[in-house]
């Protein structure tokens, strides 16, 4: 391996969240003989920053995953739906009841909203834009029970195929739907509030952040559904003019 593809290689994991590829070996007690010194072994990560995949591929990959502990509650592993070859991909948090229930991502209330949302301000602006045209798609592939949020630990284990969809996609311009979503996307410790609207990157592709869907449907405050409104006009501008 070239030291360029093992740079490409650590900074690929460093993204997914693997801060060390080492672990100490546990201490070993003392009992006779003296202990031997603790070693420092190789984690077992992934495979090799995937080339040219496929979206199928990734999903068989995936499999009957049972990496994470949301396995244990899911009927469905809710992959991703639209169109494969999108200039634009939405990334929301993880799939909710309904979402279990049909394997298809954004497809409950805050799904229609999202809808609505994507082909209102497309029609608004003039732009034949329909939700097919677009690839959706979350961090988290298994519903969180209650639908509380995923945790650090899900979000890095499920992220590696968020990764990979996007690796593979390449899109024009990724929209990130909420906390969850920027968090796995972006290395800020900013709020929402303060980076909606604006315009950052993953791995050179431009990041639109803005509200969830399911937050706009839980606020009476007309001027974040407003906000949201505008962060799509400008993203589909961006991506479609
Ligand atoms: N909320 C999400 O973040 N994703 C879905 O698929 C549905 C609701």
């Amino acid at each position: 391996m070239t030291p360029e593809q093992i740079r490409s290689y650590l900074e690929f994991y460093k993204d997914l969240g693997f801060d060390s590829i080492y672990k100490r070996e546990p201490k070993i007690k003392a009992v006779a003989a003296p202990a031997p010194a603790p070693a420092e072994t190789l984690f077992p990560l992934p495979a090799l920053q995937p080339v040219d995949e496929t979206l199928e591929q990734i999903r068989l990959d995936i499999g009957d995953c049972k990496r994470c502990r949301l396995c244990e509650a899911r009927n469905s592993i809710v992959f991703g739906v639209g169109n494969e070859k999108s200039p634009l991909v939405f990334v929301g948090e993880g799939p909710g009841a309904d979402e279990d229930a049909q394997g298809i991502p954004f497809v409950g209330r805050a799904g229609q909203l999202l809808t609505q949302m994507i082909e209102g301000t497309a029609a608004k602006e003039g732009m034949a834009i329909k939700r097919a045209d677009i690839y959706i798609c979350n961090v988290v592939k298994c519903r969180p029970p209650e639908n509380r949020t995923p945790q650090p630990d899900e979000m890095q284990i499920c992220g590696q195929f968020l990764y990979r969809q996007l690796l593979t996609i390449k899109p024009k311009a990724i929209c990130a739907l909420g906390g969850t979503a920027m968090k796995a996307l972006l290395n800020t410790k900013d709020g929402i509030t303060k980076l909606r609207g604006q315009w950052q990157k993953w791995h050179d592709i431009p990041v639109m952040v803005t509200y969830h869907p399911s937050y706009l449907l839980r606020q009476y405050n007309q001027q974040a559904k407003r906000e949201a409104w505008e962060d799509l006009k400008a993203l589909l501008h961006f991506v479609y003019d």
